[in-house]
């Protein structure tokens, strides 16, 4: 374990080390995936489930991932061996979260590019006026084509060059300037939005929980939902609470970013449903709901096309803030076990990146036909990643915090050497060792159909 005084970068103010942590969480996760999930699976119900589980599950898992960051000030792999004296025998679990984050980043610096490619287009506005239809085929055309390819490497190339300025005048600056920047595009759709007569049917289907519609697949979604959305269970927290200075308060810090991240996802909510009723559209889409319909209902309003693009301009920013913190992972894993620089580190992994993120890419054109039990590469990794790798490691990281990590460590980095109190320890700590492993194990198991 080393301490304050080694070389390692830190975060150099703690707003920084909020706005790049809250920049991490928010994401796609926020703003397109969150809404889709809450319209699949029926509104207000999947809401509350989902909040439920954030403060369960989520604030706990941050704190556990926090702990074993600061507590080590080390890469993923140095984080499990250096946090307890048993800890080589978990290296094995970092080494699955290093391969897990470079799957996700695959197909979501996909998804990435396609926000690249709609901002482009509502200013140039060369989607204004089209139909829902003609949205449909221009969409279908974005993602079958080459289009898909260089959108996604110019995305993982501005990603690479955030990450190539190192921890603090990269990844922090980057966030302190686009986290203020992303709540303001937030505010300004969100005003708009209160102006539209399907303003009381969208808040409805929000706010409005119908209990019954509450099953086993609402239930693994909103889980699934909490994990990808808090960027739980993938070490990426981990990492970035290596960079925290002894000012950051975990649990506070863990709060903060859970409630941050959850207001994006309802705003983003009141942004998107109201618009989508007001004009007639169904909220069920799925994954194309922010792709296919919304730009069909911006173009229904007036200067539909200035909103648009600052929709997907907001998109970007959340994104990108997101994907640097999961390349971070393997960066730092790469210069601290493997003693490369920082240059060929970043390059390393943006050269990993760009190889998986092609492939996904094509999968919806010239590799549509190359699908694992049905499904094409990048629903695959979606599925995957998601529903298995994120809850996987979410259990281990509980399991191994809860139990195997000396209480003198946990105690130790939630109050700062016992320089505040940290009344909850105790439920923290019962939470950490049963109630996850158990809540995770249950809807794991009912999800794969064992139970
Ligand atoms: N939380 C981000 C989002 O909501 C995505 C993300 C970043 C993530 N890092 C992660 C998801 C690590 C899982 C694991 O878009």
């Amino acid at each position: 374990m080393s301490d304050d005084t080694s070389q390692r970068a830190i975060f150099a103010t703690k707003i920084g080390a909020v706005a790049a942590t809250v920049g991490s969480a928010v994401g796609l996760g926020n703003i397109w995936r969150f809404p889709y999930e809450t319209g699949v699976h029926g509104g207000g119900a999947f809401i509350a489930c989902y909040i439920v589980f954030v403060l369960l599950l989520g604030v706990p898992l941050l704190c556990a991932e926090f702990i074993l960051g600061r507590g080590t000030r080390s890469n993923i792999l140095g984080a499990f061996r250096d946090s307890s004296s048993g800890g080589r025998r978990w290296v094995g679990a970092g080494y699955m979260v290093i391969l897990s984050s470079i799957m996700i980043l695959w197909f979501y610096s996909v998804v990435a590019g396609w926000t690249l490619g709609y901002c482009y287009d509502s200013v140039t506005g060369s989607i204004a006026g089209m139909d829902s239809s003609e949205i449909s085929d221009h969409f279908m055309e974005m993602t079958t084509g080459w289009r898909n390819v260089v959108l996604t490497v110019v995305f993982l190339l501005a990603n690479a060059a955030v990450l190539l300025g190192g921890v603090t005048k990269g990844i922090e600056r980057a966030s302190n300037l686009l986290m203020p920047l992303l709540f303001v595009l937030l505010m300004v759709l969100c005003i708009n939005s209160l102006s539209l007569d399907g303003l009381k049917e969208g808040m409805t289907f929000l706010f409005h929980p119908d209990f019954s519609k509450i099953d086993a697949s609402v239930l693994l979604g909103a889980m699934g939902q909490a994990f990808f959305s808090l960027s739980i269970g993938m070490g990426c927290m981990t990492v970035y609470a290596s960079y925290f200075n002894k000012e950051s308060r975990l649990g506070r810090t863990a709060l903060t970013t859970a409630v941050l991240d959850t207001l994006v996802a309802i705003l983003a909510g009141v942004i998107i449903f109201p618009a989508v009723f007001t004009y007639g559209f169904s909220p069920e889409k799925g994954p194309a709901l922010v792709f296919e319909v919304l730009p069909a209902v911006f173009g229904c309003m007036p200067g539909g096309m200035i909103w648009s693009a600052i929709f997907f301009l907001l998109l970007i920013v959340a994104s990108i803030t997101s994907t640097v913190s999961m390349s971070e992972i393997s960066i730092s894993y790469f210069e601290e076990e493997l003693k490369m620089s920082r240059r060929n580190a970043t390059i390393l992994s943006s050269v990993l990146a760009m190889a998986g993120a092609v492939v996904c890419a094509l999968s919806f054109g010239p590799l549509s036909d190359f699908t694992v039990c049905g499904m094409s590469m990048f629903d695959l990794l979606d599925y995957v990643t998601s529903n298995i790798c994120l809850p996987v490691a979410g259990l281990i990281i509980s399991v191994y915090v809860g139990w195997v990590v000396p209480a003198r460590f946990t105690r130790e980095q939630l109050t700062d050497g016992g320089s505040y109190p940290f009344p909850l320890y105790g439920v923290l700590m019962f939470v950490l060792r049963w109630v996850c492993p158990v809540a995770i194990m249950l809807i794991f198991l009912n999800s794969i159909g064992l139970l």
